[in-house]
C-alpha cells in the first residue's frame, strides 16, 4: 500500500492490530516512547503535619502541592484566595510561624511541624479580629477577593513595626514607627483590583492607634 492509498479506515485497522499485539510484547517493549509522564502512577506521597489555626492536621500530599492548595483543596479553608498563583498579587497571604508569606510560592511539605494562621484563624463572625472590624468600619474592600490577604498582611505589618523591623520607607532605623508611608511600602505586595487602598490604610491606621492606646 502506498502512502496515498492510506485511508482513515485502514489507519484505524492498523492501530487496532498494534494495540492487540502489545500485551504479547515484554513490558519494556510496550512502554510508550517520549518523555516520562509528569507524575508516575503510584509515586510516593509525603506525610505532612502542621498546626493550622490552632488545630493539628495530618495530610498525605503530592510533594509538589503548594501550601495554598493544601489549605484550599485539602483542608477546605477557602478564605485564603488564589489570585495569580505566581507571587504577584498577595491574595494568598497567610502567616507561618508568625511571619507573612505568599502561600502560592511555598510547598506544603516545607512547613512540616510549623504553625499556620489563615484569615479564618484571626477571628470569627461573632468575635472579629480588630483588623477585620476596622476593614468593615472603613469600607476597606469592594469585591473582597483580595481582602483575606490584605487583612493577614496588615496584621503582620503592625507586628513588624512593633518589633522594630525596618522597611525601605523607614527613615530612622533606630526608631521604626507607624506612618502611612510605612504602611504603603509594607502593603505594596497586596494588590487590590478595586483600588480600595485609601480605605485599607485608614483601617490599618485605626488598628495601629488601638494597639498603641
Ligand atoms: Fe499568591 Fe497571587 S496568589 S501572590
Ligand atoms: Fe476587590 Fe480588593 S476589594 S480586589
Amino acid at each position: 500500500m502506498t502512502a496515498d492509498q492510506w485511508t482513515r479506515r485502514s489507519l484505524l485497522r492498523g492501530g487496532a492490530a498494534v494495540a492487540t499485539a502489545v500485551p504479547l510484547l515484554g513490558q519494556a517493549q510496550a512502554a510508550p516512547a517520549g518523555p516520562a509522564p509528569a507524575r508516575q502512577e503510584g509515586a510516593p506521597m509525603n506525610a505532612v503535619s502542621f498546626t493550622v489555626n490552632g488545630r493539628e492536621v495530618h495530610l498525605q500530599l503530592d510533594p509538589r502541592t503548594t501550601l495554598l492548595d493544601a489549605l484550599r483543596e485539602h483542608l477546605h479553608l477557602t478564605g485564603t484566595k488564589k489570585g495569580c498563583d505566581h507571587g504577584q498579587c498577595g491574595a494568598c497571604t497567610v502567616m507561618v510561624e508568625g511571619r507573612r508569606i505568599n502561600s502560592c510560592l511555598t510547598l506544603a511539605v516545607m512547613h512540616d511541624g510549623e504553625s499556620v494562621t489563615t484569615v479564618e484563624g484571626l477571628g470569627t463572625p461573632e468575635k472579629l479580629h480588630p483588623m477585620q472590624r476596622a476593614f468593615i468600619t472603613h469600607d476597606g474592600y469592594q469585591c473582597g477577593y483580595c481582602t483575606p490577604g490584605q487583612i493577614c498582611s496588615a496584621v503582620a505589618v503592625l507586628e513588624e513595626i512593633e518589633a522594630g523591623i525596618p522597611s525601605h520607607a523607614t527613615e530612622d532605623l533606630d526608631h521604626v514607627a507607624f506612618s502611612d508611608a510605612e504602611v504603603r511600602e509594607r502593603m505594596s505586595g497586596n494588590i487590590c483590583r478595586c483600588a480600595a487602598y485609601p480605605n485599607i490604610i485608614a483601617a490599618i491606621r485605626e488598628c495601629a492607634g488601638e494597639k498603641q492606646a
